[in-house]
């Protein structure tokens, strides 16, 4: 068994040398995911992403603090929605896959919980595909870009795994704000809204400029030149994302904040990202 092998069974992606480039990874452009995959400490970058991820960590030192709190957020939420019986996820945006992922969390409640991963960066689904060869009955991987929701929700792959007329849980973490302001994020939040059934959940996290847009301003600048590029929206804007969906106590909050398993990190304040979860009724 090769090194790479056991990195593979053992969960842990391994780094990606040039030979094993398959040829839709670019390496000339930032991607998010590679960029999020640096900050969080993981192997799966190139030179070109940790450059744009280092103007990011320069202008907000506390950018690694908010990638580790987002990704903290999200097995909270995973975790409450597993528990409340929730057996099918939906997540989209997905990012390179590592410890305390979707389906690690939400299986650890329900085995049988079925998770789709969407993402429209193709190391995604490969490094995925490859960490989850043989789980095609409760796992699928679909190439998919947000900005297209009946490209997802109409996908035959995500069709076959996830029964419509049951509650699935949809994970929108950390990526509506790769959604530019003239590219409708209400009326995609709301396409995926509506495709759901009662009982189901949509979490949400979102990046805001913490009251310092030109610190802000500074760190998005690590995303101009990335596929795609960065903005901040306020509470009351990622709020109306969850539409009319009855929120989990305690609402839309710095995520920190959101439903903690321990002690609050004293300075929560410089998480800049408000986050929530949702239920239909
Ligand atoms: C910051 S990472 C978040 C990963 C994971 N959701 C988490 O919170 O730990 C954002 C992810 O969204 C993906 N992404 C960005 N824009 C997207 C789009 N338009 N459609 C689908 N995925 C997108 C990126 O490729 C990246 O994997």
């Amino acid at each position: 068994m090769t090194k790479r092998h056991r990195e593979h069974l053992g969960q842990e992606p391994a780094p990606l040398l040039p030979g094993w480039l398959p040829p839709e990874i670019d390496q000339t452009k930032p991607h998010p995911a590679r960029m999020y995959d640096y900050m969080l400490g993981g192997k799966n970058h190139f030179a070109v992403d940790r450059e744009a991820a280092e103007v990011v960590l320069a202008a907000a030192p506390t950018a690694r603090a908010m990638v580790r709190e987002n990704r903290a957020f999200l097995g909270r939420a995973v975790r409450y929605l597993a528990e409340a019986g929730i057996t099918q996820f939906l997540d989209i945006g997905t990012g390179l896959p590592g410890a305390g992922n979707t389906g690690e969390v939400a299986r650890a409640v329900n085995p049988q919980t079925r998770v789709a991963y969407v993402d429209y960066d193709p190391i995604v689904a490969v490094h995925s595909r490859a960490l989850l060869a043989g789980d095609e009955s409760r796992t699928a991987v679909v190439l998919a870009d947000v900005r297209d929701p009946a490209g997802i929700l109409e996908h035959p792959d995500i069709r076959a795994l996830l029964d419509f007329d049951r509650p699935i849980a949809v994970l929108m973490v950390a990526l509506l704000h790769f959604v530019a302001f003239d590219e409708d994020v209400a009326g995609i939040a709301a396409a995926f809204r509506d495709a759901l059934a009662p009982g189901s959940a949509l979490v949400i996290s979102h990046g805001t400029d913490g009251g310092q847009p030109e610190v802000s301003a500074a760190a998005r600048k690590g995303w101009d030149k990335a596929t795609s590029q960065i903005v901040v929206r306020d509470r009351a804007e990622i709020t109306a994302l969850f539409g009319d969906f009855d929120l989990v106590p305690p609402g839309v909050v710095q995520l920190p904040q959101w439903r903690p398993d321990g002690p609050v990190r004293e300075d929560w304040e410089t998480i800049w990202l408000d986050g929530g979860v949702a239920v239909k009724r």
